[in-house]
Order: structure tokens, then C-alpha cells, then sequence
């Protein structure tokens, strides 16, 4: 069976990278819902729909289990998924909790999509954990789309990152949590802006850690030959080049996996 992994775009590549390295010997469908992305600037309605859609998709396509790689369809929808369909649906969350542990009374910014920043799911985490008002939360709208069109680390995403948190003085920040998958790759940027104090952290390993746990609890995990099959939209990816830049972002993944 497949393990399914979905995002808006790009950003889920994070997650799946992430599973590949720690379950290598799974197969995988990944999906980026490219015909709707952005999927952080909708309302919650139309969200709630892709997401339905693509996990009827993933049944159709033999997954034991289905990874939320997007932190916007996880406040939107997660918890409605899971009432309507069996598998184990696996989401992800801003990792605020292991950045308020570890901040050491300094400042944590969250930084997301506009709709992860409205939803009420990441404003409940944060009134559990938050008990000494450390936590910002900050949207950046325009990261998603730079990403999507392959525009990382230029002067205009610098700019705009500045610009951004002009009224935020980082030298009272521990940490910096990328509240949105997209976000892992201007990691370089966001280091090379920030004081070396500021850490900056994602939720992809805990994410698969949690997959892990759970396929491991249903005796689910698999030993086969480690495949993945990629769709944009539900259109399989067979084209040389689009596959050669999907094997671009993996690189470019791996070489700031180090970027803490
Ligand atoms: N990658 C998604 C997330 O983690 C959101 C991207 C989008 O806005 O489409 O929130």
C-alpha cells in the first residue's frame, strides 16, 4: 500500500522529504494541489472541499494512511477529515510547543499563511502553551507564491521578509517557527537576516515521527522498494523536466536540512 503526503504546491516536498529519509522503504503518492494554491489566502468552505476531494483521491489510490503536509489545510480541515474517513490522517501543526520549551524566556514568533494565523486550532495551541504571553504570531501572505514560482533566495524575498517584520526587534527572539511548509525553503535567508540567537525551527520531523507512530501502532509500516509517484491536481508527473525540478527542490531541501 501507499502512503499518501498532500500540499497546495511545494511546500509538502519538505514532509516528504523528511518521510523518505526516515521511512525509505515505503511508497509514496505525493500531490500538490497546484490547480488551487494558494490554498492560505481562501476561506476555510473552499479548503475544506480541495482537501475532500484529494482524499478520495488518496483512497482511489491505495493509501494505508494520508499525511496533511500543510499547516493551512490541517487548521481547515483536518478534524472534519477524520469524522468522514478511516485511514489515519496525519496533519501538521506549528511546532510552538517545542519553541516555548526551549526559548528560555525570550520572544517566539510563529510565522504562517494568513488562514493557519485566523483559525482558531493554532489560537487555542497557543493559549494552552503560551501562559507568559511570549508568542507572536506573524502571517507572511506573499512566501507561498515565491516559492511556487521558484524564487528563493533573491533580493526581492530578503526586502520583503524585512519589510515584513520591520516593527519586530529580532534581538528578543529565541525562536522562529515556520508555521507553513512552503516556508523551509528560505531557511538561508531567514538565517542570514536573523541574529544567530534565533533559532529557527519547522514541524517536519515530529511530523513523521507521528506518522512513524502511528503506522508502526497499526502494523502498517511496509518494506518495498521505496517509490514515489508524484500529481499535480491529479495529473501524474511523467515530464522529464518537471521531474528534474521537483529532484532540484530535494536538493535544495537537503542542503539546509542543517539550518537550525
Ligand atoms: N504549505 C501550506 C502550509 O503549510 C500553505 C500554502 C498555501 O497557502 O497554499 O500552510
Amino acid at each position: 500500500m501507499n502512503i499518501g503526503i498532500f500540499d497546495s504546491g511545494i511546500g509538502g516536498i519538505s514532509i516528504l522529504h523528511q518521510a523518505m529519509l526516515s521511512l525509505p522503504k515505503e511508497n509514496y503518492i505525493f500531490y500538490a494541489d497546484t490547480d488551487h494554491v494558494p490554498y492560505g489566502t481562501k476561506s476555510k468552505e473552499q479548503i475544506v472541499d480541495y482537501v475532500d476531494h484529494i482524499m478520495q483521491f488518496m483512497i482511489e489510490y491505495n493509501c494505508k494512511a494520508v499525511v496533511i503536509a500543510c499547516n493551512t489545510a490541517t487548521a481547515a480541515a483536518a478534524q472534519i477529515m477524520r469524522e468522514k474517513y478511516h485511514l489515519p490522517i496525519i496533519g501538521i501543526e506549528p511546532a510552538v510547543k517545542p519553541a516555548v520549551e526551549q526559548s528560555a524566556g525570550k520572544r517566539v514568533m510563529v510565522i504562517a499563511t494568513p488562514l493557519t494565523i485566523k483559525e482558531q486550532k493554532l489560537k487555542n495551541l497557543v493559549d494552552r502553551i503560551d501562559d507568559t504571553h511570549l508568542v507572536d504570531l506573524v502571517p507572511f501572505p506573499k512566501l507561498v507564491q515565491f516559492a511556487e514560482n521558484g524564487i528563493f533566495d533573491t533580493k526581492e524575498v530578503e526586502d520583503y521578509i524585512i519589510e515584513t517584520l520591520t516593527d519586530y526587534d529580532m534581538t528578543r527572539y529565541g525562536e522562529f517557527v515556520l508555521g507553513c511548509t512552503h516556508f523551509n525553503y528560505f531557511k538561508d535567508t531567514f538565517r542570514k537576516l536573523f541574529p544567530e540567537n534565533v533559532r529557527i525551527i519547522d514541524g517536519n520531523e515530529g511530523t513523521i515521527n507521528q506518522l512513524k507512530r502511528v503506522l508502526e501502532s497499526r502494523r502498517l509500516l511496509e518494506e518495498n522498494e521505496g517509490s514515489v509517484r508524484y500529481f499535480t491536481s491529479g495529473r501524474e508527473v511523467t515530464d522529464k523536466e518537471a521531474l528534474n525540478r521537483i529532484a532540484a527542490l530535494h536538493v535544495r531541501l537537503e542542503n539546509m536540512r542543517s539550518i537550525t
